[in-house]
């Protein structure tokens, strides 16, 4: 079945949440907490290892239930269902949109085309954990006979990010092999990156879904050719392997057909880690930690796909962004994770994010006249605590936050995971209680009285509070707990393209600016400057000047 087309704000919903956010604007979160005190109770979803509080949000039980009356109304039970069942629900790009499959069991059916796509999946699977478990023992050895030590991954979006971001955030779990990731065309990159290398232990896997992509192109030939220059052609194909769904491209390349692992088109670039996109993952932490990784976003999917709207872990935080995107009109979300692991995890999340809802028209093909897609930023605490939270405390923009944490900490470092944790707890009851004119007076010292100048500062020591949180906390990082954060934030991509009537699963908006790049090399390599704006032509200039 088709997605459903319903423009959101035509819904009764929308109109009875239009009026009720005109009540709760001015309503402090510290005022419902005092009313009531089961609110942390009634909004908090306890499932498996995750404990996930989503009180400190500037919400009553009336926003709740209208948010969740919107979600009826667009549809969306049918929408979750399209989803995991093969139903063309890309429609843009006529095509299924099937990640969840990937992360199937053995005996769950998945037709597209009336074909069950499972046994395929399980089947590059299998290529994927013997693969790794060759590199990994040895057994598959470089060109003069030495054990492989590192491997490089060659690519870029959707083929570096989500692998790059689990292979950091699993380092804990790694094994002897590193892993290297280049991704951008700019040369410094891929030069850094080998001049830390030896050519006869070194494995390359180059990762395009399309093969056309000028970014790893660029790199897999400059790459090809270094290796060349110690190794013969015929070596090649021992050392680099190729992820892709252009077989006939990646033979060209020089590639083994044994050596190329396949993936298919109803696996969307931002959302692929989970097929031979993560074979670098499975190197870098072993196939079994691989699996865990699909077996916990698996998880995830059940959660999604059966939990009853109103604890639905990736369904509430979608609706609680919606509120504070189209009726506060936030423009932008921050995750914060406490965890240096997770250095990586707002980067990745926002091509998930902005990649798939950063989109004006839609479902029917007309602009739409409400706002998308949010703007996704972050780094972890408490670094972050130093750089960008005075903005978020006391600035002038609402800026809604996830806070993730790891109650263990890896390493047992307890004094530090203690330190790490009240901090991560400290952040989120700043935000929602902040800090009055009367705190501020209490902290001088009365006995001796106020100075004019401590007069003077207590406008500036006032934090208004007020300022939305969602705390996920988890007990401990694992490939699996890593999976079920990932899918959660794959799902509430889905629900918020859903509720916004947009097609979250194409990304025509990337295409632009690489058929121009394509026409300015041209001008660049034949030194020529013609058919450009004023501003255009003169940058250009001045690259062909100084170059
Ligand atoms: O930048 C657009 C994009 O198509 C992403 O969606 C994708 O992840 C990336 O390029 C890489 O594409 P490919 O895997 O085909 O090289």
């Amino acid at each position: 079945m088709p997605l459903p087309k319903i423009n959101p704000t035509t819904t009764k919903a929308w109109k009875k949440l239009q009026e009720h956010f005109k009540e709760i604007e001015h309503i402090h979160m510290k005022d419902l907490f005092a009313k009531d005190p089961e609110r942390a109770n009634n909004f908090t979803i306890d499932w498996q290892d995750f404990y996930v509080d989503y009180s400190k949000n500037r919400i009553t039980e009336k926003t709740k239930n209208l948010l969740i009356d919107l979600a009826d109304e667009v549809q969306l039970g049918q929408a979750i269902k399209d989803y995991f069942s093969g139903e063309i629900i890309n429609e843009t790009e006529q095509r299924a949109v099937l990640h969840t499959a990937l992360r199937s069991p053995a005996t769950e059916k998945v037709i597209v085309d009336g074909i069950n796509v499972i046994p395929d999946v399980y089947n590059v699977k299998e290529k994927i954990k013997q693969f790794t478990n060759q590199i990994i023992n040895g057994k598959l050895k470089g060109f003069t006979g030495k054990v492989f030590t590192d491997v490089v991954n060659i690519g870029i979006g959707g083929s570096d990010l989500g692998p790059a971001m689990v292979v950091d955030s699993l380092q804990f779990y790694k094994n002897h092999i590193n892993t290297h990731f280049v991704s951008n065309v700019d040369g410094d990159h891929v030069n850094e990156i080998i001049k830390k290398l030896n050519p006869e232990t070194t494995l390359f896997v180059i990762v395009s879904k399309t093969f056309t992509t000028q970014e790893t192109l660029s790199n897999a030939n400059t790459i090809r050719d270094w290796f060349l220059q110690t190794a013969d052609e015929l070596h090649v194909s021992k050392h680099f392997v190729a992820v892709s769904t252009n077989i006939n491209s990646v033979q060209e390349f020089g590639i083994d057909l044994n050596n190329i692992f396949p993936m298919w088109d109803w696996v969307g670039g931002r959302f692929s880690l989970w097929s031979a996109v993560g074979l670098s993952i499975s190197l870098s932490v072993g196939y079994d930690n691989f699996d865990k990784l699909l077996s916990g976003a698996h998880k995830m999917d059940e959660h999604f796909k059966k939990e009853s709207f109103k604890d639905n872990i990736p369904v509430i935080l979608a609706l609680l962004s919606v509120w504070y995107n189209n009726f506060f009109k936030a423009e932008s979300e921050a995750i914060i994770p406490y965890s240096q692991y997770l250095n990586q995890f707002a980067t990745y999340l926002q091509q998930g994010i902005m990649e798939s809802n950063g989109k004006s028209i839609d479902r029917n093909g007309k602009p739409v006249n409400y706002q998308t897609g949010t703007i996704i930023w972050g780094e972890p605490g408490t670094n972050s605590q130093h750089a960008f939270f005075q903005l978020i405390h006391q600035g002038t923009k609402l800026i809604p936050a996830d806070f993730i944490g790891f109650a263990q900490s890896l390493h047992g470092n307890q004094d530090h995971q203690d330190k790490l944790i009240s901090n991560f707890v400290a952040q989120t009851e700043a935000l929602l209680n902040g800090k009055s004119r009367e705190q501020v007076i209490s902290e001088y010292n009365s006995s001796k009285g106020i100075t004019e100048s401590e007069q003077n500062q207590i406008p500036f020591k006032i934090f208004q509070g007020n300022k939305p949180t969602n705390t996920i906390f988890i007990k401990k990082l694992t490939p699996e707990s890593l999976g079920k954060l990932i899918a959660l934030y794959e799902h509430k991509i889905f629900v918020q393209g859903i509720i916004w009537n947009i097609f979250s699963f194409d990304q025509f908006g990337v295409e632009l600016g690489k058929q121009l790049a394509k026409n300015i090399l041209h001008d660049i390599k034949n030194n020529i400057n013609a058919n450009h704006d004023a501003s255009t032509a003169n940058i250009l200039n001045y690259f062909q000047k100084n170059n």
